[in-house]
């Protein structure tokens, strides 16, 4: 842009602003005057620690390819990022990167990019009901629910670290409450079934005890994964079913850190601080700094690890292949069924969090280091 203005003023032309705007409806010039190519790349929200984690990740990573970004975040609303995905378009951009909001709410957008030969693909979040997703990076997101669920066990002294019932359990029951994420992302039922398959013989047999009765996905289902609803949800469930929190709960299976968060909050003034003063178990998900920094100070017991620079690369690394007229490596084409085709996907692996991993797989790894581990946020 810069450039751009002084050689305005040296040539003293009168050349129009849009031909020097960043807006990619010119994508840039390079200094080899070669077209430089735009990838539009669609993140949800800012409110959240990863996807902002997410976006810095994938713009770095194509970047560095010598492609131009436009990176949008949507405030999680559903208009804000069609609009976003409508402009991208309109812009001429070559390639899509979408983490939606609403998995079924991109028809439309996904036909235009169709129409004009624009690739898409999904982000972490499948996008439903259409036939124009090409590609779809993620990790293995049932994997995560049996992680969470193994999690909720190993804290309640059931099982060990690798699932396996242990020959001292305690015989129970406990009771615990269910939360799962938003309706309206596909990614919230994988978690909540692959945790409710590992718990079910728990629950069969009343080593664990669902005293609210709440076990429906709907009923357990926290829209847009907001930490306030499930900060208010925790507070209803102890004043309807706990006596205000004068009753035992042992653990709540949480499916991500902001919900945990929300949760924490409420069971704070009635169990205790930590778990050594009594606060429940509280899974979670995504390793945010936040509450990786809960979780060392002994508040939460447990995350899920997905690296987003290891996602970032492969929604980079399909990008590269799509922008090259090939098509990228997926090692999974028949879990992803959106409603109206099975999208060929990369799946990442996982790994679950609990205090002591902290150091080898998050400060060791570089995602962290340890002094924003302790403050509890990101430099
Ligand atoms: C899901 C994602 C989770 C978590 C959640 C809330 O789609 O798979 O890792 O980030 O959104 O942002």
């Amino acid at each position: 842009m810069k450039k751009c203005f002084i050689s305005m003023l040296a040539l003293g032309l009168a050349l129009s602003l849009g031909a020097c705007s960043d807006d990619g409806e010119n994508p840039g010039s390079g200094t080899s005057g070669e077209e430089t190519i735009t990838i539009g790349v669609a993140m949800p929200t800012q409110t959240s620690e990863r996807w902002i984690a997410d976006g810095n990740a994938v713009k770095e990573g194509l970047e560095a390819l010598g492609y131009r970004v436009d990176l949008q975040f949507a405030n999680d609303d559903i208009p804000t990022q069609t609009q976003q995905i409508d402009q991208m378009i309109t812009q001429g951009e070559k390639l899509l990167i979408i983490a939606s909001i609403d998995g079924t709410a991109l028809t439309s957008q996904l036909q235009s990019a169709a129409d004009k030969g624009i690739k898409v693909i999904a982000y972490d979040r499948l996008i439903r009901n259409s036939a124009n997703v090409d590609f779809y990076v993620t990790f293995d997101n049932y994997k995560v629910g049996v992680a969470q669920a193994n999690a909720l066990l190993y804290g309640l002294g059931l099982t060990d670290k690798a699932g396996a019932k242990k020959a001292d359990a305690p015989a129970g029951p406990f009771n615990i409450e269910i939360f799962a994420g938003s309706p309206d992302d596909n990614n919230a039922v994988f978690f909540f079934d692959g945790a409710m398959d590992t718990l079910k013989p728990y629950l069969d047999a009343g080593t664990l005890v669902v005293k609210s009765g709440q076990t429906d996905f709907e009923q357990v289902a926290i829209m847009r994964w907001s930490q306030e609803g499930a900060q208010k949800r925790m507070e209803d469930l102890l004043s309807s079913t706990y006596s205000g929190g004068k009753d035992a709960l042992a653990g709540v299976l949480s499916p991500f850190d902001g919900i945990s968060r929300g949760i924490i909050t409420a069971l704070q003034p009635a169990y205790g601080t930590t778990m050594a003063d009594g606060l429940p178990i509280v899974t979670g998900q995504d390793a945010e700094v936040s509450s990786v920094k809960l979780i060392n100070d002994g508040v939460q017991s447990s995350t899920i690890f997905k690296d987003t620079r290891k996602l970032a690369d492969q929604a980079v690394t399909a990008a590269k292949a799509y922008l090259a007229g090939a098509e990228p490596t997926a090692n999974n084409t028949d879990t992803y069924d959106n409603g109206v085709k099975v999208v060929p996907s990369y799946l990442l692996e996982i790994d679950t969090v609990y205090k002591e991993d902290i150091k080898p797989l998050l400060i060791d790894s570089g995602y962290f280091t340890e002094a924003e581990v302790e403050a509890g946020v990101t430099s």
